[in-house]
């Protein structure tokens, strides 16, 4: 492409360091949507001749079939896959394909290309996202009154629903949501028509080929247009916490799998056996689901600091946004469809997560909330006089609900019979009737609200 200048072929090792095209072919579709709105624009504004326009777009659609179809030779002499997909319409359609290149650089086209696939990247991430609430909203609608611990430290706290603890992931899987669509605003403007840094001399009409893409408009600086990468960054970080969402229910899903819990079973479908001990049944899906966080973290630390202290414009350096870029969305995407279909396939031990419910005393608060209520006793002392019951249920190795009336009323004379009332798990759920708490009702209503804005 520049043997004008060069005199001899790049060393060996020149080539091997340079090449990129065996990862940024897939760039494939977004440089041939970008060539083509290119075309049309240089056409429409004379820049070029429609009947060299039409050759060119005839040779780019015959090499978009030959993507399709798996026949398109990579080549690695050809370096990337600009030079690549501009070298073979040189074969198909001869020296007219040395036209498309007027006014644009690789600069501006591979920042419209990542552009591009960085934006389909972020609205399939969006959408997975949102498929995923919907299989732990349809879960939430069974087990929106079954019971189950709820923890703080990993102790036993309060008594939650099943339902409600799956609806903490759908605000969180929500917001990731919206990141992504945030991101996908903010990256929507076409660097194309930068050219190398400083813009053309040519008539082009950068609002054209914006609008041709999909674009809300062009960018507003030619330099700015062809170095920033912050589009990705964003949305790598918006990967790396939707990752880190993933990690933690994974993390729940393999705690819940554990017999000493025994809160949930996954079918054969979402598990593993071991090659020595048969009786194992392993969560691996969810562990890996638990360790993609690494290399999605680790892509936008890797683009982070490829980034850092770059010059303006264009650097090569910036060729390595790529590889961590798609290998990032490649494991967020198939750790969401497989956290979906996990989510679907998981089945609650009812009678298991009920009983754990009422152990570790997570009624204490119950008590203690009644004897303010009741008794009008500041919260502190209510506080103690509860310790001092959990005390004593403890040395009789009794439930706090199991604890006979008189050991109650030894400390605290006003204690009565109906305080037993509120000492079950059930009641504790049921009684969390402020906005957003455990009680059924609640958790039922925020699963409509859901429903009603994914519909
Ligand atoms: N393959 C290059 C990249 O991914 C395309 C841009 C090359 N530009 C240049 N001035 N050498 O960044």
């Amino acid at each position: 492409m520049w043997g004008g200048r060069f005199s001899a072929s790049p060393n060996a090792l020149m080539q091997a360091i340079n090449v990129s095209i065996s990862f940024d072919k897939r760039l494939a579709a977004q440089d041939i949507a970008g060539s083509q709105a290119h075309a049309a624009m240089l056409a429409k504004t004379g820049v070029i001749s429609s009947g060299d326009a039409a050759e060119i777009q005839r040779g780019l659609s015959e090499i978009a079939a030959e993507m399709e179809a798996g026949t398109f030779p990579f080549r690695d002499e050809f370096e990337d896959i600009h030079m690549n997909v501009e070298a073979r319409l040189r074969e198909l359609i001869g020296p007219v394909a040395g036209r498309l290149h007027t006014a644009r650089s690789r600069n501006d086209q591979v920042a419209l290309d990542f552009r591009l696939w960085v934006r389909e990247a972020c609205d399939r991430s969006a959408a997975q996202l949102e498929a995923l609430q919907g299989a732990l909203i349809a879960k939430a609608e069974a087990h929106a009154d079954t019971l189950m611990p709820g923890f703080t430290h990993l102790q036993p706290a309060q008594p939650v629903t099943f339902g409600h603890h799956l609806m903490a992931y759908v605000e969180m899987f929500g917001r990731d949501a919206s990141r992504f669509r945030d991101a996908r605003a903010r990256m929507n403007e076409c660097p194309l028509g930068a050219a190398a840094l400083a813009g053309s001399p040519f008539p082009i009409d950068r609002e054209m080929t914006a609008r041709a893409l999909g674009f809300d408009r062009p960018t507003a600086n030619s330099l700015d247009s062809v170095s920033a990468r912050d589009f990705a960054l964003e949305g790598l970080s918006a990967a790396s916490i939707a990752a880190t969402h993933l990690s933690r229910l994974a993390e729940e899903i393999v705690i819940w799998m554990t017999p000493q819990f025994g809160f949930i079973k996954l079918s054969d479908a979402f598990t593993t056996g071991s090659s020595i001990m048969p009786q194992k049944k392993n969560p691996d899906a969810a562990e890996l689901i638990r360790a993609k966080v690494g290399r999605i973290l680790g892509s936008l630390t890797s683009l982070t600091v490829v980034m850092k202290g770059l010059p303006l414009a264009y650097s090569k350096d910036m060729q390595e946004d790529k590889v961590p870029t798609f290998e990032a969305f490649d494991a967020l995407e198939l750790s969401l469809l497989a956290m979906t279909g996990m989510v679907a396939d998981l089945e609650p031990n009812v009678e298991r997560m009920a009983a754990a419910a009422g152990a570790g005393f997570s009624t204490a608060t119950d008590l203690a909330d009644w004897l303010v209520r009741e008794l009008d006793l500041p919260f502190r002392d209510a506080h103690h006089v509860t310790g001092a019951a959990v005390k004593r249920a403890e040395q009789l190795g009794v439930d706090l609900s199991d604890l006979p009336l008189a050991e109650l009323q030894a400390l605290n004379q006003g204690i009565g019979e109906d305080v037993f009332k509120v000492l079950t798990p059930a009641a504790s759920s049921a009684s969390r009737v402020s906005y957003g708490g455990t009680a059924p009702d609640q958790v039922r209503s925020q699963i409509k609200r859901w429903k009603d804005t994914l519909r």
